[in-house]
């Protein structure tokens, strides 16, 4: 037993004696890793960099300057009322009359002749949450000679394609619950409200006075009183449609500021629908 055990350890090659043919080939690999760790991280490091930059970059671009709005803005939206004309018209005899339905826009953005290229936030104010800030959905009508407020409406639904624009305004001591009233004193709060010509949606961070579509045609005027709701003529608008409106002051001495501070309820400016089949 002992003499076979012996054997084979005569057989080992002699280690190496000189100390640095014993350290490089260790201390060389764990070099090696740590030089290229390194170059890793320097890498990783620059792309982060320059993901960065772009983004801030991007978002500095995405405010301030007026290219148009992405190329699919222009498409129609998808119906999912699909084939509801054919069933509406002959074999569904529906008997049933509807409430108006009420559509509160998503967002209101203004635009100034006194500085035609500003683009205005579209939601300034925001809470701070546990999740970080987050806008207030607050809808801002904001007229004055220089200022003008654009709103957008997506008509929903199907068959209530009868629209009309309503202005409703709580009583004074109201001022603060729903609607916030900056500037309303009701001789001089009339609002021209024009539809504007096109059927796009419109991007609140490109719009300015001079990239907003021009007038198209005039709705009518509406008076701001409060504990009043001030309704439009009504007109026909097609379902899944956009409507877009400029509301400016009508009159050289007029003004009117109140942001409606609830994306739920009827206040401010909002469209009615009315049914249609
Ligand atoms: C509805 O029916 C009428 C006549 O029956 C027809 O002229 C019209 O094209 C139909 N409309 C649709 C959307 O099918
Ligand atoms: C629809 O309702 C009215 C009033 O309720 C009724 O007179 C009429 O016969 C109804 N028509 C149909 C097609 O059901
Ligand atoms: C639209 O609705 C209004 C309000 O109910 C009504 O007076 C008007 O006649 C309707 N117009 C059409 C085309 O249905
Ligand atoms: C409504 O309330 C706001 C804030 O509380 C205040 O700044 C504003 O002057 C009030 N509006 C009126 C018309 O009193
Ligand atoms: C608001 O208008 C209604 C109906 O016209 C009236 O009954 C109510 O007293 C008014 N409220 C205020 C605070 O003026």
């Amino acid at each position: 037993m002992s003499s076979q055990t012996l054997q084979p350890r005569a057989k080992y090659a002699p280690l190496p004696q000189d100390d640095e043919t014993i350290e490089k080939p260790a201390e060389s690999k764990t070099y090696a890793l740590i030089r290229w760790s390194t170059i890793v991280l320097l890498l990783c490091t620059v792309v982060d960099v320059f993901l960065v930059l772009s983004l801030v970059l991007r978002s500095d671009r995405e405010v301030f300057s007026s290219t148009p709005a992405s190329p699919t803005s222009a498409l129609e939206m998808p119906n999912m009322y699909i084939n509801f004309d054919k069933l509406y018209n002959g074999t569904i005899q529906e008997n049933r009359t509807f409430p108006p339905i009420v559509n509160i826009p998503r967002g209101m953005s203004q635009v100034s002749s006194a500085q035609p290229n500003k683009v205005f936030p579209q939601w300034p104010e925001s809470w701070l949450t546990i999740y970080g800030s987050v806008p207030i959905n607050s809808r801002r009508l904001w007229v004055s000679p220089e200022v003008s407020t654009i709103v957008q409406f997506r008509v929903m639904d199907y068959g209530m394609e009868n629209c009309s624009l309503v202005l409703t305004i709580p009583p004074a001591a109201e001022n603060g619950t729903d609607i916030l009233v900056s500037d309303l004193r009701e001789d001089q709060a009339r609002v021209d409200v024009w539809a504007l010509s096109t059927s796009k949606r419109l991007d609140p961070q490109t719009l300015t006075w001079k990239t907003c579509p021009t007038r198209a045609a005039h709705v009518g005027m509406l008076a701001a009183s409060y504990n009043e709701t001030h309704e439009l003529p009504s007109f026909a608008c097609r379902s899944g449609s956009y409507q877009a409106f400029e509301l400016s002051c009508a009159g050289s001495g007029c003004g009117l500021d109140i942001t409606a501070l609830n994306g739920q309820t009827a206040v401010g400016l909002y469209m009615r629908q009315y049914q249609t089949k």
